[in-house]
């Protein structure tokens, strides 16, 4: 498709009318299987583990959303935000070395040490906010260099351009979590990276009703080993959820721009609150990496974390907010709260937890797309139960 503003591309990429009746919403294609026309002949899909008809539409969408018009890039649908992850790593072997950034979803952390460990692949936590800690631990094995920016809860950027720039003068790959972001406010490709990854279970599908992961990748090699993994290991994307990402995907830079408005305008306000101890938020001119969020980012987005002081203020504020939900996840239309330490990152000891800065008073917010008056009342009388 070509290079179409976000508004445009996110309507109609991948959602062309349907060439057998012209329905104007992608079909959902629920067959498991599809008659074949002869002896390894098809109309195109025989299986819907290797392709289906639905997910193929979700992921030219997803394609065009990350690319913005450059060619080769294709997208890979996956059954969650892990399981793509975990096909992102899957062509990794025994001897290999990963880098990835200290601070990022615990679900990534737990992947990373407890499964993929196992497999003899070295892995390395380093802060990429230092870039002489990155050249310093890069070894001749290094495959991979794995980032999530901003980070999951913390909201710490990593420099993809500068990132990308030092792992290519070694030949090594970029990968980056854009969940955070979306497509819409965080082009990864452009600047350097070589694969992105989502957990599409939140902005993009933005509903809170389906689970989804994807890679968007931007060589032929890269697509090939990505397509072998989701035959082989199979942690493929339902049809109804491809679905459900496609209709969420229509709104998305809609939704975006609410989240982003909100967003700024809560985090603002919580930075002048005497309860708040801490705002972690991007655009905050006081975020430490301030400049380089308005540098590579084209939004601050909705995704913030307060440090409230203490477990026990962290439990009063939870318990007292109305509007906001206490849950988990993130980047749909309702906002969410949740305590990091016992949620997200709960799988990492209490000694990596502090090491990464996950205090026992931190909370994580999600901010929807509600009024922000209504959420600024509802954060005001919750914090005021804290005592
Ligand atoms: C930044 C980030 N990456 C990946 C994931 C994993 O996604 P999923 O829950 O869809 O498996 C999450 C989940 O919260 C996340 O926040």
């Amino acid at each position: 498709m070509p290079s179409y503003q976000y508004e445009t591309l996110a309507v109609h990429a991948g959602q062309h009318p349907d060439p057998l009746t012209g329905a104007v919403n992608v079909p959902l294609y629920l067959s498991s299987t599809f008659e074949l026309t002869g002896i390894g002949t098809d109309k195109g899909w025989d299986y819907s583990r290797a392709g289906n008809p639905t997910r193929d539409r979700l992921e030219l969408a997803l394609a065009a959303l990350e690319s913005n018009g450059r060619p080769g890039v294709k997208g890979f649908a996956f059954a969650t935000g892990m399981a793509a992850i975990s096909a992102l790593l899957a062509h990794l072997h025994s001897g290999d070395h990963l880098i990835c950034s200290h601070n990022v979803y615990g679900g990534t952390a737990r992947l990373l040490d407890q499964i993929i460990s196992h497999y003899g692949i070295a892995i390395q936590y380093v802060d990429m906010g230092n870039l002489d800690a990155l050249r310093a631990a890069i070894r001749p094995n290094t495959k991979l260099i794995y980032c999530e920016t901003p980070s999951n809860p913390l909201m710490q950027l990593t420099d993809i351009r500068a990132v990308a720039e030092i792992a290519h003068a070694h030949g090594i790959e970029v990968s980056v979590d854009n969940t955070f972001l979306s497509p819409m406010l965080q082009s990864p490709l452009e600047l350097g990276a070589d694969i992105v990854m989502h957990s599409t279970t939140k902005f993009l599908n933005g509903h809170s009703d389906g689970l989804g992961g994807a890679l968007i990748t931007t060589t032929q090699q890269q697509a090939e080993r990505t397509l072998l993994v989701q035959k082989a290991v199979g942690a493929t994307l339902s049809p109804l959820e491809c679905f459900l990402i496609l209709r969420g995907i229509k709104t998305l830079p809609l939704r975006m721009r609410q989240h982003e408005e909100n967003g700024r305008a809560i985090a603002a306000w919580l930075a002048t609150h005497p309860k708040v101890k801490q705002v972690n938020y991007p655009g905050l001119a006081t975020h430490p990496q301030h400049a380089l969020a308005v540098r590579q980012q084209k939004g601050f987005g909705s995704m913030m974390s307060i440090d409230l002081g203490s477990v026990e203020a962290a439990r009063r504020f939870l318990a007292a907010i109305r509007i906001f939900l206490n849950a988990e996840s993130l980047g749909g239309v309702e906002s969410l709260a949740s305590h990091s330490s016992t949620t997200t990152h709960a799988a990492l000891s209490p000694e990596r937890k502090l090491e990464m800065g996950i205090t026992e008073g931190l909370v994580r917010l999600s901010i929807g797309i509600e009024h922000k008056d209504d959420l600024i009342a509802d954060l005001e009388q919750a914090l005021a139960a804290i005592g």
